[in-house]
């Protein structure tokens, strides 16, 4: 009876780490639209991020934010709260489908 709580418990923390892994974009995007609009469209001196770069240049645009390689007011500080693979995930979400 115990090994089968245990065991039960093990599957749920398995699942729970594996649903984690997974980013939900339109989760992630929502804490960009405040800003850059609904469909990322920008405006009042925001940036448009609606199809604007390539997923890749879309990464690499995030990424330098981070590294704050890229001259910034406040992307630096947003794109160090994500991962890599949350990054790709509002890359599929907000940029040009690769060609
Ligand atoms: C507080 C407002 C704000 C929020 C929230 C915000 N951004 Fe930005 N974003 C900006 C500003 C302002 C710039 C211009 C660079 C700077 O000054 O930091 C920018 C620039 C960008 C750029 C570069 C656009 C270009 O062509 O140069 C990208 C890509 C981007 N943001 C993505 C995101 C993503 C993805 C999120 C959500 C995780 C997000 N931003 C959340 C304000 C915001």
């Amino acid at each position: 009876m115990r090994l089968a709580v245990l065991a039960a418990v093990a599957w749920s923390v398995g699942i729970g780490a594996a649903a984690a892994q997974v980013p939900d974009a339109a989760l992630l995007a929502g804490a960009c639209q405040g800003c850059h609009g609904a469909t990322g469209e920008g405006g009042h001196g925001i940036p448009s991020i609606r199809q604007m770069q390539t997923q890749a240049e879309f990464v690499a645009t995030m990424r330098a934010f981070r590294a704050n390689e890229r001259p910034n007011t406040v992307m630096g500080r947003i794109a160090r709260g994500y991962t890599d693979a949350e990054i790709a995930a509002l890359a599929q979400h907000f940029a040009k489908p690769q060609p």
